[in-house]
């Protein structure tokens, strides 16, 4: 018997059965009663017997089959769809009155909800991950290809010129380099994005840290002719937040200050109140570099986006940075805000929850 057979048969199979079973228990306890209590002959019980047969698997059948059959169907028709991934949205609000079908029912339409959930988070994933494994690929072959090109230059017969040796393989270094940033980055957003990397919160100094980053990335911005100046503060100030993942913010987004900056420019650090919330603070990093245009300042923190790539290539970016940013600060519970003006300079900050404890 094929499925679709079994399913149209099982609704009447069941009305059939419970009204052939009662209708031969009533029968038996109605025989037995006539016989023991009147004295009507057995024809007489016989036939009786027979109608009262007749009328009860009548009965009990019509019931039984008002009550089941459609229920029946309806769970069929949800249990149909979820073997075939379709996921309706059914009603099934459960009455004071409610059988134990009707509880069957509710609890498939909910089975049938969290499937269709979960699938859908599923094909999310699944597509985020081919998304980046494409972005990934595509990011990886510009340094791989120059590296290449560079190597294949020297080995044709440039190896032998002493200038351009040197400075072919300074160029295969510098995209070395750059595949080092990237795999770098790559780690720390799959482990941010994976949940991997799980924030050690705890109570720590804001102005250590800061100094901190700021020491690491001075002889980078003398380089650059770029002047990096801390707003001063109170040393005391204690937030409650990853240390390491501070400093991360911080290189990143100070780093972006310098790389997007003029020579002469300048980036500052610092801190504010929040107005909305007194238990937080706001730490900001605002230069006077070259500005982000209206319409990218909503795509900067997306994996990948540059407004200007040969600009970012240039100076050893990936389209990472931002983006790690915005997965630790969220990570944290806290807010991102970026305002920018083009050719004014940009304010990057993020808001910390302070610390209660009072220092020693
Ligand atoms: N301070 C800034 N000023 C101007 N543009 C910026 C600044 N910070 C980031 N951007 C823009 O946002 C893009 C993404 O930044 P980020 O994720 O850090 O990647 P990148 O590795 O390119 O620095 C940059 O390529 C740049 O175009
Ligand atoms: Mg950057």
């Amino acid at each position: 018997m094929s499925l679709k057979d079994f399913n149209k048969k099982a609704y009447s199979k069941l009305s059939l059965r419970t009204a052939i079973s009662s209708a031969v228990f009533t029968t038996l306890l109605a025989a037995g009663l006539l016989w023991i209590v009147t004295d009507y002959f057995w024809q007489q019980i016989l036939l009786m017997a027979a109608c009262l047969f007749m009328i009860s698997f009548l009965v009990v059948y019509a019931v039984s089959d008002r009550l089941h059959k459609e229920r029946l169907k309806q769970l069929n028709k949800i249990v149909k769809n979820m073997s075939r991934k379709k996921f309706d949205d059914y009603d099934s609000d459960l009455s004071q009155s409610s059988d134990e079908l009707d509880m069957l029912i509710h609890r498939t339409v909910k089975a049938s909800d969290s499937v269709n959930k979960e699938l859908s988070r599923l094909n999310k994933i699944e597509n985020y991950r081919k998304e980046f494994i494409g972005d990934i690929s595509h990011e990886l072959k510009t340094p791989i290809f120059a590296i290449q090109g560079f190597i294949e230059t020297l080995l044709n017969g440039a190896v032998h010129d002493d200038k351009v040796n040197e400075l072919f393989l300074k160029k295969a270094m510098r995209n070395v380099n750059r595949l080092i940033f990237l795999t770098n980055d790559l780690m720390e957003i799959s482990r941010l994005e994976t949940g991997e990397m799980k924030s050690n919160i705890k109570d720590m100094y804001l102005r250590d840290v800061i100094l901190d980053v700021v020491e690491t990335l001075q002889y980078k911005a003398q380089k650059e002719d770029i002047e990096i100046h801390v707003k001063d503060f109170d040393k005391n100030i204690q937030v409650k937040a990853d240390r390491n993942q501070i400093k991360q913010i911080l290189t990143n987004l100070i780093e972006n200050g310098m790389k997007y900056n003029k020579p002469g420019g300048y980036v500052e650090i610092g801190i504010t109140d929040y107005k909305k919330a007194k238990e937080k603070l706001m730490l900001y990093v605002k230069d006077t570099g070259i500005g982000i245009d209206k319409k990218d300042l909503n795509r900067v923190t997306e994996r990948f986006f540059r407004v200007d790539k040969s600009r970012s290539r240039e100076k050893g970016g990936t389209g990472l940075g931002l983006a790690i940013v915005k997965h630790i600060v969220e990570a944290h519970g806290e807010k991102l805000f970026i305002e920018s003006q083009s050719e004014v300079g940009s304010t990057f900050s993020i808001t910390l929850t302070r610390s209660n404890n009072i220092l020693v």
